[in-house]
């Protein structure tokens, strides 16, 4: 699905001179162009949740989309608090969201 995706561009060109590539979110295949963000990527494809905040487990998304809130921050292969909204998107990247933490570690205990 790229529905929120802008195909024609006056500055960025056409997507069509751009290649394809795939991104997995939470297990789940998208697909994304090069240049794109992770976080352009995945909002073209209609994902406006990318983490669960730490202690209220409300959703978060893309807030400034210029790096600095951090409520875009993900997983990228293993490593914490990347920001979906600064990050080149690469092909088979695994991207996993980040989610509300236990008890134990909001009082203080290791992630
Ligand atoms: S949306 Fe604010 S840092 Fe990414």
């Amino acid at each position: 699905m790229n529905s929120m995706r802008v195909n024609h561009h006056p500055v960025l060109g056409d997507l069509e001179t751009h290649k394809e590539i795939k991104i997995y979110f939470d297990g789940q295949e998208y697909t994304a162009y090069e240049g794109d963000t992770i976080a352009s990527a995945l909002l073209a494809s209609g994902v406006r949740t990318l983490r669960f905040h730490e202690d209220k487990e409300t959703p978060r998304g893309i807030y400034c989309n210029i790096g600095h809130c951090f409520e875009c921050r993900v997983k990228v292969d293993g490593k914490k608090t990347v920001r979906a909204c600064l990050t080149s998107a690469e092909n088979h990247m695994q991207i996993e969201s980040c989610k509300a933490l236990s008890a134990s570690e909001v009082k203080g205990g290791t992630l």
